[in-house]
């Protein structure tokens, strides 16, 4: 595909003088009118006169100049037909030439971009938001890295703060009345809960969370710093198994705790750019000259009390990230309730005058909810458990695929992929700002919306490849009409691919892969493949085995196994 948009857009440069790269070619938005069509509007402009007429006129002198492509002028639009057996070839011959790879390429070559995703907080296990933050950036950095960046893919735990402070008094206090040997993260959580109210109740614990957190930040190595680090271990267990179930790694994991060493360099550069003040004895720096909408609501990155905050430690991390990597983009995939916080964050970037403030960009992303929009809850009532949600959806998918294929081998690998599939496919279909809403039964369902159905059409693929004659006939190109749609939308998958990484918008790879499920299956429904004359079940195969290839592509990218049976 993308080599007919090439050639059209070169020899409409040079008809037209427009540079190759301002030669917009879209998708027409009925089918009927042409596999690809140019907007006449601007060229219309600088040739003053009716876009009608600029598209007539551009028509006729480059019609002889396209083999394979027809060329039909429609008011405001020129449109190009691909001839189909043409089409068939390039299309179909670049998806077997390069496989795994197809959709993918080198336009990122020589440039980073660094993801900043999950970053739970050690002691607690990771919430719904987390979740996401976890499911949308892997996603993201795949889709960086099949497009050539070097991605770098950062866990910024949250492993410091004053509720450490508390943690570890609560720790010190009632450690006995939990069963922190057997179940860390469970006895964690507990004490966590009761160090929280605690600090609202009690004024002598309050004053001993506070001194135990300036122990920690002095850096002195004694029992505070030691209680810590062995929460973080254990966290940090936790949270790796559920990491290696979603086969996701970090290339960092650098927590709060890592830019410790940083915090006072990055005060004193902030202070040495003189857009600091000191207010109530806080330094803060005032942002309603950059953002008019900040004007209230300045950044604070040092209290009165001398320790530091969030802020402080996002800002020291930041400047180390653009030392380190000079990044194209820096991505943060946090929860939408974080706006403020990246805004202002930005804002200080943009008052010290860094150029690269607007590299810097905040994924935001909407709640997950259960069925009725409320909060998503576990069984028990309490926090919400990853895993415990993931045991849930793949027990669930066991007995599906038991009842539907009985016979099937290995079903406890495929019902761990269907499961997961299932959750990661409903948490990436609809643009990220939307809220998702977790109904079970819906997210597991073989037809419609969901990962299970794009894994469905994927297997059902395979199934006829796997029974397809080992035979060597020539393919017979001219014989794919009727297969059009799926052709082409066959070739726009690179085109998919870069859209939803530029826009950090992994829904619109989803959405890509339900409309091509959707085709092949009405095309199935209509055509058979394996009982047809050697030549044209040879094209037809072809078709199948490209359209695998582009689902599984597309599924491995955003995180979703495609089994070839289920
Ligand atoms: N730990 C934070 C939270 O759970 C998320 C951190 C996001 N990343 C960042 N660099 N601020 O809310």
């Amino acid at each position: 595909m993308q080599e007919f948009i090439e050639r059209i857009r070169r020899v409409v440069a040079r008809h037209t003088g427009l540079a190759p790269e301002d030669i917009k070619i879209e998708s027409p938005r009925d089918a009927l009118n042409g596999d690809l069509a140019f907007p006449c509007f601007q060229l219309a402009k600088r040739q003053k006169q009716p876009p009608p007429a600029a598209a007539v006129k551009l028509g006729q002198a480059i019609a002889g100049e396209l083999t394979n492509i027809a060329v039909v002028a429609a008011g405001p639009y020129l449109n190009f037909r691909i001839e189909r057996s043409a089409l068939a070839l390039s299309v179909l011959g670049s998806i077997s030439v390069k496989g795994a790879k197809y959709g993918g390429s080198s336009e990122g070559a020589g440039q980073t971009i660094v993801l900043d995703y999950s970053s739970p907080n050690i002691a607690k296990p990771m919430h719904v938001g987390h979740i996401r933050s976890t499911i949308i950036g892997a996603a993201l950095q795949r889709l960086h890295a099949f497009l050539g960046y070097r991605t770098v893919g950062v866990n910024h735990l949250g492993d410091w703060g004053a509720q450490f402070g508390a943690l570890v008094v609560a720790i010190r206090r009632w450690r006995e009345t939990v069963e922190l040997e057997k179940d860390p993260v469970a006895g964690l959580l507990e004490l966590y809960q009761r160090s929280k109210k605690a600090l609202d109740e009690d004024e002598e614990f309050k004053k001993e969370a506070v001194v135990a957190y300036q122990e920690l930040e002095s850096g002195k190595d004694g029992e505070v710093r030691a209680l810590w680090r062995w929460v973080t271990e254990v966290s940090m267990r936790g949270f790796d198994a559920t990491y290696a179930r979603l086969g996701i790694q970090h290339d960092l994991v650098r927590g709060e705790s890592f830019y410790e060493p940083l915090l006072e360099p990055t005060l004193q550069r902030v202070q040495a750019a003189g857009v600091t003040e000191v207010s109530q004895g806080a330094l803060v720096v005032q942002l309603g000259e950059i953002d008019k909408g900040l004007a209230k609501t300045p950044c604070l990155l040092r209290q009165t009390n001398g320790t530091t905050l969030y802020a402080t430690r996002d800002l020291a991390a930041l400047f180390q990230r653009w030392e380190e990597f000079q990044f194209a983009r820096c991505l943060y995939v946090v929860g939408a309730e974080q706006k403020l916080h990246f805004r202002q964050l930005k804002a200080v970037l943009a008052r010290m005058g860094c150029e690269w403030a607007s590299r810097v960009e905040h994924v935001d992303f909407g709640l997950l909810l259960g069925p009725g929009r409320v909060k998503l809850a576990s069984r028990k009532g309490e926090v919400l458990v990853l895993d415990d949600l993931i045991d849930e959806i793949v027990a669930e998918a066991r007995a599906i695929i038991a009842e539907k294929n009985p016979e099937l081998p290995h079903p406890e690998r495929i019902a761990e992929q269907v499961g997961l599939g299932a959750i990661v496919f409903n948490d990436l279909k609809r643009e990220r700002i939307k809220d998702v809403v977790f109904d079970k039964a819906e997210i597991l369902a073989f037809e419609g919306e969901t990962g299970p159905y794009v894994q469905y059409t994927h297997a059902r693929l395979g199934s006829i490849l796997r029974k397809a004659p080992r035979e060597n006939v020539a393919p017979d190109w001219a014989r794919l009409e009727d297969a059009a749609p799926i052709l082409l939308a066959l070739g726009r998958f690179p085109g998919v691919v870069a859209a939803a990484a530029e826009n950090c918008e992994p829904s619109e790879l989803a959405q890509y892969l339900l409309a091509l499920s959707r085709t092949i299956s009405s095309w199935l429904a209509e055509h058979k493949v394996l009982d047809e004359d050697p030549p044209l079940r040879a094209v037809r195969l072809l078709l199948v085995q490209g359209s695998q290839v582009v689902l599984k592509n597309g599924l491995t990218l955003l995180g979703v196994g495609a089994p070839d049976e289920m």
